[in-house]
């Protein structure tokens, strides 16, 4: 699908469908606003009849659909709701242009225009418009021999009052990154037996190799060379081989100021649980276990394009986590690349394992800050739902920084204490500590473990166990992998230096 900026009259364009906002009908002006849906209106009377009739009341994501409007070229005419006019932020634009095209691309229509009125044509408002009909144009149909169902998109226009340098990088900005997370969310769709530690790492040198980064993957013998006992522990119950996935971005001209970004990302393909196995009840969704790292290497993908003024590399630590007749046991204990030992009471845990490992190498390569994005705790879904991710800062600063990026993006997260009162739980009698705590602020616990492998870097943890998958469609994404971090990682390192 091709998203473009256009400026053209209502009348004149050219679509199968041409799509306007209109207003919640008790506000200011009947709902019609002062752009595209009063426009229409004075042209065609089509809105107030709507609004009279009650069958459209302009609330958020309502439409309506109107076959061969007269006077315009367009095919169709839609309106679709958009609330009340005073609390239309990005966000809401994101989903209207994501709903608008979500209703019209089953209906068998290809091209479509969305009028971004006066009011919210600015480049925050166009980005999230372009941002919102590419999230709203994936599907997880990889595997669908049939795509008829679907529809398909060849083109996206948005109709702007006018153009400038601003919204045009705006709009390419947004594309880069929209395109990323769908990538994100390709990798997290593909199954597990297609989506081994090793096709990861293959996909990953791909898209280095597409968009100009370094990428290195250490395979087993080279982690065992330098002590990744954490990391290689969760691995050797599977037959496929681990590897830990390092890709790197070194922009031209380096203004972060000494500052080199790491984001790691947990990418268990499949999270059997181990020997501590886990119930088969939807044991199916664990092939999104490596969501974190995949979120990992479409933020690369989009910051290599980017380009922002600071190092930034990206570790995904790659495992499968399997009960073989070699599989680590519990009570198991294990010598990290740290060189902390863990005493492994929960093969569940396993996350938290591969993310020690990788991080400490993160700092053995001079990152001087960490991201972690992860699938890891259940606890994360039962505290936020799938609506807020966990944000587990080690600093204020940083977690000011990430979450400004969080709101900036348009990621939901909440603050998550990491307070070191819960390092009680985490007591081992035979090793340095346990993998895990008890059932007590989960979340937490799996935290406080994380930041015993940072080296006091500023940190921050990201756990995505409960959006980094949609079980329900939204009228503007289908169900499936979100793509969730990634806008927000591609935030922060875009916006390092203001
Ligand atoms: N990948 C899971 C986390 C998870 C669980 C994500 C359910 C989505 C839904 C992680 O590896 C895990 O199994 N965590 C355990 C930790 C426990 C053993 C301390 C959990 O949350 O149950
Ligand atoms: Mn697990
Ligand atoms: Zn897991």
């Amino acid at each position: 699908m091709q998203t473009t900026v256009v400026v053209q009259a209502l009348e004149e364009i050219d679509v199968d469908a041409l799509v306007v906002v209109a207003f919640d009908k008790d506000s200011a002006g009947g709902g019609l606003g002062d752009g595209a849906a009063k426009r229409v209106d004075a042209t065609i009377g089509w809105l107030s009849e709507l609004y009279a009739s009650g069958e459209f009341k302009g609330k958020s994501l309502e439409t309506a659909l109107l076959h061969r409007p007269p006077t315009f070229k367009a095919r169709r005419l839609v309106a679709i709701g958009a609330g009340k006019p005073e609390k239309l932020t990005a966000a809401e634009v994101r989903k209207i242009a994501g709903a608008a095209l979500r209703f019209l691309k089953p209906k068998g229509l290809h091209t479509i225009a969305l009028a971004l009125d006066e009011a919210f044509a600015g480049p925050a408002s166009l980005a999230a418009a372009v941002e919102g009909a590419i999230l709203g144009d994936y599907e997880p149909d990889q595997y669908k021999t049939d795509k008829s169902d679907a529809g398909r998109i060849d083109s996206f226009a948005l109709l702007v009052p006018a153009v400038d340098a601003a919204i045009e990088a705006a709009a390419r900005h947004a594309a880069i990154v929209a395109e990323s997370q769908n990538y994100t969310r390709a990798l997290a769709t593909e199954p597990a037996n297609a989506m081994t530690p090793t096709i990861l790492a293959d996909r990953a040198r791909a898209m280095a190799a597409e968009f100009g980064l370094e990428c290195e993957v250490l395979d087993r013998a080279r982690m065992e060379q330098l002590g990744m006992g954490a990391l290689l522990g969760v691995a050797q119950g599977s037959n496929e081989p681990p590897c830990l996935i390092v890709v790197r971005y070194r922009p031209e001209d380096d203004a972060g100021a000494g500052t080199h970004l790491a984001l790691v990302g947990k990418a268990v393909t499949f999270d059997s649980g181990g020997i501590s196995i886990k119930p088969s009840d939807k044991m199916d969704l664990m092939k999104f276990d490596m969501s974190g790292g995949a979120a990992v290497l479409g933020a690369m993908r989009a910051i290599a394009q980017l380009k922002p003024a600071l190092t930034v590399t990206g570790l995904v630590p790659a495992v499968e986590n399997m009960p073989g007749g070699r599989a680590q046991r519990p009570g198991d204990i294990v010598k990290t690349l740290s060189g902390k030992t863990v005493e492994v009471l929960n093969t569940d845990a396993e996350g938290r394992m591969i993310l020690a490992d990788a991080m400490t190498y993160a700092r053995n390569l001079g990152c001087t800050h960490i991201v972690d994005a992860a699938t890891l705790t259940g606890a994360i879904v039962v505290a936020l739902g799938d609506i807020y991710t966990g944000l587990f800062p080690s600093e204020d600063a940083f977690a000011l920084r990430v979450a400004a990026a969080a709101e900036a993006a348009g990621e939901k997260m909440w603050r998550m204490p990491v307070d070191d009162e819960f390092k009680e739980a985490l007591k081992s009698t035979y090793a340095d500590l346990p993998n895990v705590g008890n059932r007590k602020g989960g979340a937490i616990t799996a935290a406080m473990f994380l930041k015993e492998f940072t080296s006091d870097a500023p940190w921050v943890h990201l756990d995505i166990a409960g959006t980094a998958w949609l079980d329900e469609a939204k009228p503007y994404l289908a169900k499936g992998p979100s793509g969730v971090p990634v806008r927000t990682l591609v935030r922060l390192a875009t916006s390092w230096n203001g």
